[in-house]
């Protein structure tokens, strides 16, 4: 992978020199040399955050104009556009210097906080590749950025955060075939062992015996059975515990109630969410943050089969609640039932679930922000300030309490659907609502955000590993 290092001046020996140039087409003070405007100019260059151009330099060296935007708005977001489109100019070189830092404000000498760790995050995240199973797999040749002017501090938290969104984004990449709930089981217990966090796994038998209905219900008709992943980093003198639970659908077909052809195409990426926790937990660890974080990863196929479960089946989740299944599609809210419930039965100060859930959430935010809902508003206002900071945006959605009564259902506690499609996103909010007892909750309906149609700036086309930042930084903050 792709390694930052910082530097007190510009080294000589790179391939490429890569300046900050904001959209006057000046350099700010201390860049170096840039190229001049006339040139850049001619390039089609404006030097917006997200542009970069590569130009014939002094010594052999390449010259790299990117833009920061205007005079005085450097912020993370603008850092980590440029990062990604420096990192997109040089994918055919091998070690770059930048001076983008220069466009910032300065705290105490060294760049202001948050800028080198968002830099070093979209270059990483950028130059990601998912290597598959080709013959010949993409290649990404940087190897070497060095960010003049970074505390190496900063640099190693912006490592952390990123390898923790490529994590997940390899994990949503692999095949159903192969990513399957056990598999995803034994990813964390060798990412447990590796960056110092507990990991217990229980299997269908154990399952089934802690009451576990939810889960069994949706895996009933798989031939590959389901897993419940408890994660547990527990530092000294811990500030808070915070639980993350994850929706982890290795595949959704929609059980019976199949989803067509063109629908079920990205469900190998239903376990995103439970990816985006797995991932965090890990950089929580390897951060060294003093928050206790727990996470619990639902992890189950939803298939359709003979011994499937049917329409109008009563499921009984950990928490006694009996769930009338009247669409087997709605399933990623039967085993989020199950989790949270063991979430509240640990008392933390705060649950955080992180599903992709909904297609009426794309619908409403599109594929680029998470919806979130909550019993908490300082809960959610905080997830909402992680999302921003991480680059990953997140709106509220409400929990309409009128709409409540359309999962009352004749035969059980609950229906694991409304009557109609009306506000889907927030009727699956409003089910989850049921199992999270009073403990302070969020739930963040990431659908259509776990995967990319196409790259552009920091995300390649593919799996996202989105939301694994934004729980960093909700860990980090706290
Ligand atoms: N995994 C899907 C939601 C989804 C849709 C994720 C698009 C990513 C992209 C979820 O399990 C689902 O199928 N939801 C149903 C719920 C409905 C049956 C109430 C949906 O949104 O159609
Ligand atoms: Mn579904
Ligand atoms: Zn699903």
């Amino acid at each position: 992978m792709l390694e930052p290092t910082a530097a007190a001046a510009l080294p000589t020996d790179v391939d490429a020199v890569a300046v900050p140039v904001h959209d006057d087409l000046r350099a700010p003070d201390g860049a170096g040399p840039a190229p001049g405007p006339e040139l850049l100019r001619r390039c089609g260059f404006e030097g917006k955050p997200g542009q970069a151009v590569i130009l014939p330099g002094e010594d052999g060296r390449a010259l790299v104009a990117v833009g920061v935007g205007a005079p005085g708005g450097f912020d993370a977001g603008s850092a980590r556009a440029a990062g990604a489109a420096l990192a997109g100019q040089c994918s055919h070189l091998r070690s770059v210097a930048t001076t983008v830092l220069a466009a910032g404000p300065s705290a105490g000498g060294g760049a202001a906080p948050g800028l080198a760790s968002a830099l070093v995050e979209g270059a990483l995240l950028a130059a990601y590749r998912y290597p598959g199973a080709r013959r010949k797999p993409p290649v990404h040749d940087l190897e070497h950025l060095v960010v003049v002017g970074a505390d190496q501090a900063e640099l190693a938290r912006g490592t952390v955060s990123a390898r923790a969104t490529s994590r997940a984004r390899d994990w949503v990449n692999e095949p159903a075939g192969s990513m399957n709930p056990t598999r995803l089981a034994q990813v964390a217990t060798e990412l447990g062992a590796a960056s110092g966090f507990a990991v217990e796994v229980w299997d269908e038998q154990r399952i089934a015996a802690e009451r576990l209905g939810g889960i069994l219900g949706v895996s009933a008709g798989s031939a590959t059975p389901p897993r419940l992943v408890r994660l547990a980093y527990e530092p000294a003198g811990a500030v808070a515990t915070v639980a993350l639970v994850g929706k982890g659908i290795t595949f959704d077909s929609g059980g019976l109630s199949l989803k067509p052809h063109e629908g079920m195409l990205t469900m190998k990426g239903d376990m995103g969410g439970a990816a985006a926790v797995l991932a965090s937990v890990a950089a929580a660890a390897e951060l060294g943050l003093p928050v206790r974080a727990l996470g619990f990863l639902a992890l189950a196929e939803n298939m359709p089969s003979g011994s499937a479960t049917r329409l109008g089946d009563v499921l009984i989740a950990r928490n006694g609640t009996s769930i009338e299944v009247l669409n087997t599609d709605a399933e990623g809210r039967l085993v989020l039932a199950d989790a949270l419930s063991l979430a509240v039965e640990e008392r933390p100060d705060a649950i955080v679930d992180v599903a992709t859930l909904t297609g009426a959430k794309v619908i409403a935010l599109g594929n680029d922000v998470t919806g979130v809902m909550g019993t908490s508003p300082d809960l959610v206002a905080r997830v909402l300030a992680a999302g921003r900071a991480a680059g990953e945006p997140a709106w509220e959605l409400p929990l309409v309490q009128e709409y409540r009564a359309q999962l009352d259902s004749e035969v059980a506690d609950l229906r694991n659907v409304g009557t109609g499609r009306a506000a889907g996103s927030i009727m699956a909010g409003l089910f989850l609502r049921e199992f999270v007892s009073d403990v302070p909750w969020a739930h963040l309906d990431i659908a259509g955000c776990e995967m990319a149609e196409r790259s552009e700036g920091w995300l390649t086309k593919g799996g996202t590993g989105w939301a694994a930042r934004t729980l960093v930084e909700l860990l980090r903050a706290w």
